[in-house]
């Protein structure tokens, strides 16, 4: 037995029972390079990295020495089968609990919807307490260990967890990493000069250090939060990458990193089964640079990684990593070699590229910037997604543009046009958020409907308008469902809602134009779901049929490999998924406003035998002399055998 097993083992026989100690310590073994290798890199010269290790390991079996037993079994589970949450039956849905059903409980009332829709996978918005106020969507957090009571309590986010998993619904809650609320308890010790709590954060006697800081970074809301430090009277300047009253935590200290984990570890011990790592990107500061994605946050969660594995192994993690298309796949643990991080990451330039192929109608630059990336690591999976909470921003790398024969910077400024009303003809409606006029930089905020042309086409009544529109979400998604990653319905999305036209009403919302896209549920338009004639009908059977085709399709699990394959046709968008496990898959997207056809022989470049139609657009597939045809804003998936 290694190092750190032989020094616990005897606490953990008489914490655990034989069975589940020899369990714990066979993870410590395997876990144990993953545990110390990312410390030492981290705090190796700051501090006693095996004493660390050594408490950090000894508050994993305080954790899993209180896990509940139903917990244990799903832990016991999901160790003989790693690949849960790859599998195609998984289908996300997010949403916020109060703005879907006013609290957790009543989430609880409407998981028949969800199964409806065929979800598995359920992400809830953040619910810790937040300060009062303003608090960015509660993102700023100042109570780690309780529920916001607007929305329930910790008995019930257990309960609802307990519910969704007699569905076989996994649960994923944000856990907010990278700064707490200025009210949160350690923040208020730190103002007061307790001490042990001002290196929580990053506080600076004057502007000597912010400012070479500030030389080097960008601001995330240049309108309402310029700048990245705040001045706080009587205590000094502040790191605050978000609002003001986010306060950075300081992760050279490790107490921050030891805080942080017993709180994943508490919330994972509730029956969380996902927590998604708000911000990870930012974790770790490094003076002349942007103070993203530096090779210590990602030990910072490597270590987060190892040691919640060690304390419950059915947990996985998801990086929040809304990042250039370099810097993205390292979240799920692609680096020199593999390094096991988050299971899970956003994938951002999927998301980006189908926005950029809805608006020029040219699928060039997706097919050059998805075919030429790093493919996720194994045993990771992407999280496939088309809208979420957050604006739109354009990380499309001016070499990816060039390669596709565009100018990046301008086509970022067409995007924003093109999405912002600004554009003339552009079916979108969306508008612009956190334009920093210093970097030219700009973002967007709108529904996914809003920016598929719904809302317009509605406006101006015009049926034809409105198939098309509808027509681009479903494709939207459908990329989203096949392209290998566990596909994310946004809630609202299954209905096609617009943009929440009272977004502003609430003053704590009224800078933050994010919240258009961020309508509560509407229950009376969830109810003309069965009505085919109607949008919402038109819309939830589109997502319901994708989620049904999906769960079907063994090579839309992740694990396997997703290569592009150019059509020869500047509108159609074609990947194959590859699976050890199945028979090829082929999907073909038509990003035009008019029928498309592509050369059949790609059913042999795809290595299809016998290629069957398994879903599309119009539930048919049509092949004229050696074409397959596509009608307007369609797509078509098939299988060989
Ligand atoms: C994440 C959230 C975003 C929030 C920010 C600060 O990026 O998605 O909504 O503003 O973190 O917590
Ligand atoms: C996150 C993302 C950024 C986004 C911001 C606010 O920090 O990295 O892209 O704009 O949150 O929504």
């Amino acid at each position: 037995m290694a190092g750190l097993a032989v020094a616990i083992e005897a606490e953990a026989r008489r914490r655990l029972g034989a069975d589940e100690a020899d369990a714990f310590l066979a993870r410590l073994e395997q876990l144990t390079f993953d545990i110390l290798e990312p410390l030492e890199h981290v705090y190796g010269g700051r501090t006693d990295c095996g004493q660390l290790a050594a408490d950090l390991v000894g508050d994993a079996l305080e954790a899993a020495a209180a896990r509940p037993p139903a917990l244990r079994r799903l832990d016991r589970r999901r160790e003989i089968d790693p690949a849960w949450f790859q599998r195609s039956r998984m289908i996300g849905y997010v949403c916020y609990a109060d703005r879907f059903a006013g609290s957790l409980p009543g989430v609880g009332g409407h998981l028949d919807y969800l199964a409806e829709l065929g979800v598995s996978y359920l992400h809830l918005m953040p619910l810790l307490r937040p300060r009062p106020g303003e608090s960015d969507g509660d993102y700023a957090v100042e109570d780690y260990g309780a529920v916001d009571p607007r929305l329930g309590t910790m008995a019930d986010l257990e309960d609802l967890a307990a519910s969704l998993h007699e569905r076989g619904i996994a649960l994923c809650i944000d856990v907010v990493l990278n700064h707490t609320a200025a009210e949160h308890e350690w923040a208020r010790k730190a103002a007061a000069g307790e001490p042990g709590y001002r290196d929580m954060y990053l506080i600076f006697g004057d502007r000597a250090e912010p400012d070479r800081y500030e030389a080097s970074l960008p601001e995330v809301f240049p309108g309402a939060a310029p700048g990245n430090f705040t001045q706080v009277p009587g205590v000094g300047w502040v790191w605050t990458t978000f609002h003001d009253y986010q306060w950075d935590l300081n992760y050279a200290n490790p107490a921050v990193l030891r805080a942080m984990l017993a709180v994943m570890l508490a919330l994972a011990n509730r029956g969380v089964d996902v927590l998604r790592l708000d911000a990870a990107p930012f974790l770790w500061k490094r003076q002349g640079t942007d103070c993203q994605n530096q090779p210590e946050a990602h030990s910072i969660v490597q270590a987060l990684r190892a040691l919640t594995r060690l304390a419950a192994p059915g947990l996985a993690l998801k990086a929040e990593a809304i990042v250039g298309p370099e810097q993205l796949v390292q979240y799920l643990g692609a680096h020199d070699r593999y390094r096991p991080e988050c299971d899970l990451a956003y994938d951002n330039q999927l998301m980006v590229m189908l926005w950029s192929a809805l608006a020029t109608r040219d699928v060039r630059l997706a097919e050059h910037a998805l075919g030429r990336r790093r493919p996720a690591p194994a045993p990771a999976a992407w999280v496939s997604y088309v809208r979420c909470h957050d604006d739109i921003g354009w990380a499309v790398s001016d070499a990816d543009a060039a390669a596709a024969g565009l100018d990046g910077a301008a086509h970022r400024r067409f995007l924003t046009e093109f999405y912002s009303r600004r554009f003339p003809g552009s079916f979108a409606r969306g508008e612009v958020f956190g334009h920093n006029r210093a970097t030219g930089d700009a973002r967007i905020s709108g529904s996914a409907a809003a920016l598929c042309g719904v809302e317009s086409a509605l406006a101006a009544g015009d049926q034809d308008q409105l198939t098309a529109a509808l027509r681009r979400l479903e494709s939207l998604y459908a990329v989203a469902f096949s392209f290998g990653g566990i596909p994310l319905i946004y809630s609202g999305d299954e209905l096609a809602l617009g943009n929440d036209p009272r977004w502003d009403a609430d003053p704590g919302h009224a800078h933050d134009n994010r919240w258009m896209h961020r309508p509560p549920m509407n229950w009376a338009a969830a109810a003309r779901r069965a009505d085919p004639g109607s949008v919402e009908g038109r819309a939830f059977a589109a997502m319901a049929g994708l989620a049904r085709a999906r769960r079907e399709l063994l090579a839309l699990r992740s694990g396997g490999h997703t290569q592009i394959l150019p059509t020869g046709n500047r509108s159609v968008l074609a990947y194959r998924r590859v699976h050890p496990r199945s028979a090829p898959f082929l999907a073909l997207t038509c990003f035009s406003d008019t029928g498309q056809s592509v050369d059949a022989g790609i059913l042999d470049r795809a290595g299809m035998h016998e290629p069957r139609h398994v879903h599309s657009t119009a539930g048919q597939l049509t092949l004229t002399a050696g074409r397959i045809e596509l009608e307007p804003w369609s797509f078509a998936w098939l299988a060989g055998r």
